[in-house]
């Protein structure tokens, strides 16, 4: 097998375009339990804008605000709501992933750039994906400030307790209808990842609605993206009523591993995470369907969370309500039991919990 030319270390963060970080910021430490560690805004230099980078374990999140209308933060607000602006990726080297990308035919976003402060130097570059999404390639071997420079350390609020939120397992794009073969072509030629699995309409479809999807990851495993397009159904598709709602392709939802799912999803609750829910009967068939696990699984019913099986192991996962007006962006919380797939089985469960919720919106 030819050698990684984009070799990535990991997910470096997710940076939201926000309508109001001050606030987000609070929903993320006090519903999630991320601790503020890094502030740039008027107080730093910064002058248009304001940046509030949260933390929980190995997840990082950065949540900006525009401080003036007109600039790119407030248009991508007014047009697609809260949502992410980029999925940034930890590298060794900014420069060549970069330029290994640009030349297989990624369109740039900025060429590498070095930034310097007292911590030492962060070079970063970015490339365009789906919609108005960026990937950005952080090379941070020569930084130990808080986050990037520029960014002062906020020192942590010790009321704020952690919900085992790990790190982020996977991050999922809703394209177009007859896009996400195009999308998926772009991660294995320009960015070298590889094809792990597909979905089609016959796993994932229930009486209205239902999607096609694939999941492409990069040469050490450490990132996967699934991309998702609309099906044709009898009504309209939960893909659809993102794309009409966020007015276009982007992130879908991002899956957060814990270790302990009972206990972040408990605690989640407890804050004012809401939930989709699956009916009592999803639970009649998980023995015969996925066999003997750890956990018992009365705390599972009671919890409402999902449970699957592939050939390696099992999952436990749970998918929120959209975090936001908007029926766009929701999170995934998934504990990983030997199982590296994504919990088909639960698909058709999941998609009539769904729609029942699209019905309340009327838009199914
Ligand atoms: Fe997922």
């Amino acid at each position: 097998m030819a050698a990684d030319f984009l070799p990535i270390n990991g997910t470096d963060h997710i940076e939201f375009y926000v309508g109001n970080a001050k606030q987000a910021a609070l929903y993320y430490q006090h519903c999630f339990g991320f601790q503020v560690v890094a502030y740039a805004g008027p107080e730093t230099g910064v002058r248009d804008r304001a940046s509030y980078v949260l933390q929980q374990d190995k997840i990082r999140f950065v949540l900006t605000t525009a401080l003036q209308p007109g600039s790119e933060i407030s248009l991508h607000v007014a047009q697609h709501g809260d949502g992410v602006k980029v999925l940034a990726l930890w590298v060794d080297d900014a420069a060549k992933s970069f330029a290994e990308t640009v030349a297989r035919g990624a369109h740039p976003a900025f060429p590498p750039k070095k930034l310097n402060d007292e911590f030492g130097e962060v070079v970063i570059s970015a490339i365009h994906t789906y919609g108005e999404t960026l990937h950005t390639f952080v090379e941070r071997r020569n930084y130990r400030g808080p986050f990037l420079p520029g960014y002062k350390a906020v020192d942590p609020n010790p009321e704020i307790k952690s919900t085992g939120l790990k790190y982020v397992d996977h991050c999922v794009g809703n394209v177009e209808l007859g896009k996400m073969n195009h999308w998926v072509d772009f991660y294995e030629q320009v960015m070298g990842f590889n094809l792990l699995i597909t979905f089609d309409d016959n796993d994932i479809s229930t009486e209205y609605s239902s999607l096609m999807s694939k999941v492409v990851a990069n040469g050490n495993g450490y990132i996967k993206f699934p991309i998702n397009e609309p099906a044709s159904g009898k009504k309209k598709s939960q893909i659809e009523e993102y794309l009409d709602f966020y007015k276009g392709p982007g992130v879908q939802h991002i899956a957060i591993a814990t270790d302990d799912i009972l206990f972040t999803v408990g605690e989640l609750r407890r804050r004012g995470v809401e939930f989709l829910r699956v009916p009592d009967s999803y639970y009649e068939d998980v023995p015969a369907r996925v066999g003997k696990i750890q956990e018992d699984l009365r705390e599972l019913k009671k919890q409402n969370i999902l449970i699957d099986r592939d050939e390696e192991g099992y999952l436990l996962q749970i998918f929120s309500k959209p975090i936001l007006d908007r029926p766009t962006l929701f999170f995934e919380i998934i504990e990983r039991n030997g199982a590296k797939s994504f919990g088909k089985g639960n698909f058709k469960a999941l998609f009539e919990s769904i729609e029942r919720e699209q019905a309340l919106r009327g838009n199914l």
